[in-house]
Formats: C-alpha cells, sequence, structure tokens
C-alpha cells in the first residue's frame, strides 16, 4: 500500500497550519468545510489536465465551464471539459443522488482529483472549494502554467438551504455589469440567493412593459439629499432600470452560478415612485414624486381601491416568467397606516372585509398578493412586519428586526429566513471609530458580530427546522459605487457564509480570522475593495 500521512485528521480541526512537511501547503477555506483532511503530497494541475463528467447531466456544465474559466488566463487556454470513464490527470465530476443536493465529496490525490457529489449545486461547491486551494493569484491570472493543489479529503454540506445577499439597487442604481460582480462575490462565498431588490420609494427599477411610466417616470428622481435628510440636495437626477432582457442576463449569470434571483417588489408601503408613475393608486390621488430622501413616507398603496390590485397583479404577472425563484418577495415593511385612516376606499374596504383595524388591512392586501401568487406556482416572503394583523400559514418571514420576528413566526409554524439588523444589516458602520469611515446610515455590525449569529437560538428542535437559512442586507441610501458595495460587504459576507454554511458546534471566531485571511488574499487579486480592519491588527 502507498504510504501516505494523515497530517491533520477530522473536523474539529479542520484547519491545518504550514509546515515544512513533504510538500504541504497550507488551507484555508471559508466557509469552513464539515470534515476536513489535509493530506500530503499534492495534483499538479496543467493544460493537459481534463474536467472529466463520468456521472451528471449536462447541469454540471456550467460549474465545470466556470472552474474552466477559472484558470484559462493562468493556464493559457481552458481547461477541456469531456465525458468519460473515470481516469487519471483528470478532475473526475460524479453526481450521486444519494448525497445532499448541495453536499459534496471533494479527494485531491497525486494522480487525480475527484469530485462526488449530490447534485450539479454540490459540483459547484466543490469546484468552489477546490479554487480555495489553487494560489490566490489565480484569480488575476497570474498563477502560472503548472499549479500544485495539495491534497486533500473533504466532505461538505451546508447547514441552512437558504444563504442570501441581498442588494438594494431602489436607492441607487447599479447596472448589469456590477450587478454580475455582485453575484460573483456571491459565489465565492457558496451564498445561493440574491435578493434583489427592485423597487422603492427613491426608484423603481425594472421594466413592465403594461405599465411603461413605471420606468418612464419611476426610475428616476430629480435629485438626492445630501447626508442624512439634510434638507439640501444635490441637484443631480438619479436613475436607471433593467429591461427584460436584461433581467434575464442577470437570472441566467446567476443560475450559472447556481444562485436563484429573488426579486422583491415593495408593498404596501414604499411606493412613491409608482405613486408618482400612477398617482391614482395612492388613497389621496397625489401627486406624488419619486422620492430625493429617505426614509419611510406616508404615501402608499390605497388598500381599497380596485385598481392597486389589477396594478399589482399586472406587475406580477410579468416578474413571475422572469425568474424562476420559487420565491417572490413582497416587501411588507414600513408601511403607515396614516393615510388608510382617513381614506374613505380604505375604510369601505375594512368595513365590507369585517377587519378589525389597519393592521388587519395590511395582512388582507398581503393574503390577497399571496392567494395570487400561490395560483402562479409562486410562494411569497416578506419582511416580519407581515405577521401583523396575522399571517397565512404560507407565508415566508423575513426576521429584520432582530431575530423577535422569526422567532415569533417559527413559533406559530412558519418557514423563516433570520436577517436581523443586529447582525446582518452591511450598511451598518462596522468600525466604532466611524470618522474614519465612509458615511453611513449607522449601527455598528462588525464582523465578530455577524460571525456570533445563531439563526436558531432561542427555537426548540422543531421550531429549528423552520429556519430556511440567513440572509444580510445591504441598503444603499448612502452607498453609490461597486467599490463602496464591495467595502460594506467584504469580509462581513465571509462571516455570513459560515454562518449559513458551517454546522454551529465547528464554527469558533479564532479560527474564522485565521483563514479569512487567505480569502482576503483572493479579494485582492480579484481587485475586490474590502474593510481592512480585520487585516490591519
Ligand atoms: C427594512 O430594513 N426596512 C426591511
Ligand atoms: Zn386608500
Amino acid at each position: 500500500m502507498k504510504k501516505f500521512y494523515v497530517l491533520f485528521l477530522l473536523a474539529m480541526n479542520g484547519l491545518f497550519i504550514a509546515s515544512c512537511d513533504a510538500g504541504v501547503q497550507e488551507v484555508t477555506i471559508v466557509p469552513r468545510p464539515v470534515k476536513l483532511q489535509v493530506v500530503a503530497g499534492h495534483f499538479l494541475l496543467t493544460p493537459a489536465t481534463v474536467i472529466n463528467v463520468v456521472t451528471g447531466t449536462d447541469e454540471v456544465l456550467p460549474a465545470c465551464r466556470f472552474f474552466s474559466g477559472l484558470l484559462t488566463r493562468s493556464l493559457g487556454v481552458p481547461l477541456e471539459i469531456q465525458k468519460g470513464k473515470e481516469r487519471k490527470r483528470a478532475i473526475n465530476v460524479f453526481v450521486d443522488g444519494s448525497l445532499g443536493e448541495e453536499a459534496y465529496a471533494l479527494t485531491v490525490q497525486k494522480r487525480s482529483v475527484k469530485i462526488k457529489a449530490g447534485s450539479a449545486r454540490g459540483v459547484f461547491y466543490a469546484f468552489q472549494t477546490l479554487r480555495q486551494l489553487l494560489p490566490a493569484s489565480v484569480e488575476a491570472g497570474k498563477a502560472g502554467a503548472s499549479l500544485e493543489i495539495q491534497n486533500v479529503v473533504i466532505e461538505d454540506q451546508p447547514r441552512f438551504a437558504y444563504r442570501g445577499m441581498m442588494l438594494d439597487v431602489a436607492r441607487h442604481f447599479f447596472p448589469v455589469e456590477e450587478v454580475k460582480t455582485y453575484i460573483d462575490m456571491l459565489a465565492l462565498h457558496k451564498i445561493n440567493r440574491f435578493h434583489w431588490h427592485l423597487t422603492d420609494d427613491q426608484g423603481w427599477r425594472v421594466e413592465i412593459k403594461k405599465f411603461p411610466r413605471l420606468t418612464e417616470v419611476g426610475s428616476v428622481r430629480d435629485e438626492t439629499v445630501i447626508g442624512k435628510n439634510t434638507g439640501n440636495y444635490d441637484g443631480t437626477p438619479h436613475g436607471g432600470f433593467y429591461t427584460r432582457e436584461q433581467v434575464k442576463e442577470v437570472v441566467q449569470y446567476a443560475a450559472d452560478r447556481y444562485i436563484t434571483v429573488i426579486p422583491e417588489i415593495e408593498l404596501p408601503g414604499h411606493a412613491s415612485a409608482a405613486l408618482a408613475s400612477y398617482p391614482s393608486l395612492g388613497c389621496t390621488g397625489g401627486p406624488y414624486k419619486v422620492a430625493g430622501s429617505w426614509g419611510v413616507f406616508d404615501e402608499v398603496f390605497c388598500a381599497g381601491n380596485e385598481e392597486t390590485f389589477a396594478f399589482l397583479e399586472g406587475v406580477l404577472e410579468e416578474i413571475i416568467p422572469l425568474f424562476p425563484s420559487e420565491y417572490v418577495h413582497i416587501g411588507g415593511d414600513e408601511c403607515p397606516k396614516t393615510r388608510w385612516k382617513k381614506c374613505p376606499k380604505c375604510r369601505a374596504r375594512i368595513r365590507e372585509e369585517k377587519l378589525a383595524d389597519e393592521h388587519e388591512l395590511q395582512s388582507y392586501f398581503v393574503k390577497r398578493i399571496e392567494r395570487f401568487l400561490n395560483a402562479r406556482g409562486k410562494k411569497i416572503i416578506g419582511w416580519d412586519e407581515i405577521l401583523e394583523g396575522g399571517i397565512s400559514k404560507t407565508a415566508t418571514v423575513m426576521s429584520w428586526r432582530g431575530t423577535k420576528g422569526g422567532i415569533e413566526a417559527a413559533r406559530i409554524g412558519n418557514q423563516v429566513v433570520m436577517t436581523p439588523n443586529s447582525h446582518a444589516y452591511f450598511d451598518y458602520y462596522q468600525s466604532r471609530d466611524t470618522k474614519q469611515e465612509p458615511f453611513a446610515i449607522g449601527g455598528f455590525v462588525p464582523v465578530e458580530k455577524v460571525y456570533s449569529l445563531d439563526p436558531t437560538e432561542g427555537l426548540n428542535e422543531q421550531e429549528a427546522l423552520l429556519i430556511q437559512g440567513v440572509q444580510a442586507n445591504l441598503w444603499t441610501e448612502y452607498i453609490a459605487t461597486i467599490s463602496h458595495v464591495q467595502y460594506m460587504t467584504l469580509p462581513r459576507m465571509a462571516a455570513l457564509a459560515e454562518v449559513g454554511w458551517t454546522p454551529q458546534e465547528q464554527r469558533a471566531y479564532d479560527d474564522f480570522l485565521k483563514r479569512v485571511t487567505g480569502l482576503a488574499e483572493r479579494y485582492k487579486a480579484l481587485g475586490y475593495n474590502f474593510a481592512p480592519h480585520l487585516f490591519n491588527q
């Protein structure tokens, strides 16, 4: 039998510290795999290496192409992708449906690399792990044409099925290329949901053929307030929207990285841009403006007007075919009831539907939209305010005002995604020394705080099963460039990724800190801007 050294065994010490033993390189993988052994020796990857799909459908091809594309510049040629029997000098890919859908095993040996995964998704995550075994310079296409990959045996699968990142493109618009960059960042972290916040008071960002004024009028604000509602404005219009073709392009780009795009169409609040486009949908009839300042506005969709529902259903009819996602996010947060209290149509609705108050009117609104979506094969997800006034059994709650709403929802049997502002709001400051930071909305969520989130804390075993996973949100009132987006999300996204992926009992912040340094090298090589606080100490 061939002699080899198992230098570091099993999960509790998954990190291998470099030593001068026979050709062992440091292995730092984020999120931390469930099981990792580092074994002496290496596989030599060269232009002659092939990616060989032994079992699996064409669904694995995007994963293979991703890895091949990653290496093309360093090797001078793309890695060839082929189908065939298991062979040497190859990355042999096996899809084995007996494994969990996102699970994978990755074995790197002298003669070959073997990926065995439950589905194409798992294959993609195996390639993302393999990526982190390559030198960071590969990200810049400068790793050279002969790459030693440390021998390892890895078995891995995520703790949660839902691992998300939200980007608000309403407060500031980000063009398609930048959205793709954001999706690339998610892929590196094995995040599998991109929540695209497409509409808000300050802009409507998705083309709807039936309602052209949404983009003609609703996608542009005249000017933007300077700082935090100072009363001083910049005098410069800000706008932008995605055409249907561009939405399809983004959805496909994400799908090629096994990321599902969840569109958010805000209702009944955060509706100023829609109301500016179609004033008859508001309780007062307007006139309304696309907001140029920040906050929560009294002007919301009229819940008593049938036209409101015809409009929203028309919008959703066009959204549904663009997004394969099982979920549509319907917002539901921060809807003041000021106008509804006075509006004759809203009063009449409350009477006719025998509702107790405006909170039940909001619940009526959300449930009606939910029925419409359910009938078209979609599920709704909404911010935790959708609990107020009663919630259907089938809605998923996104808990943002801490974990309280999520805990409440799980206790009554609803599914939950945890995205508490206490841990997962990446628009908040990440340092106490705010004077040294780009201007931000407030708060304090350093990397360590993100890392400390346990999404099932406070729940019993049964309730914990309802926690689908975690997400972090990037609201962009004060964030206008992709470079700033990166600064706010990296490396906090790495901490979030590990919260979502790694079993709680295997997570330790000190251990994470040792590994995240390797990831930062990769950010650097990719040209990503990232917050330096962790790395300056
Ligand atoms: C939110 O932050 N208003 C969901
Ligand atoms: Zn009304």
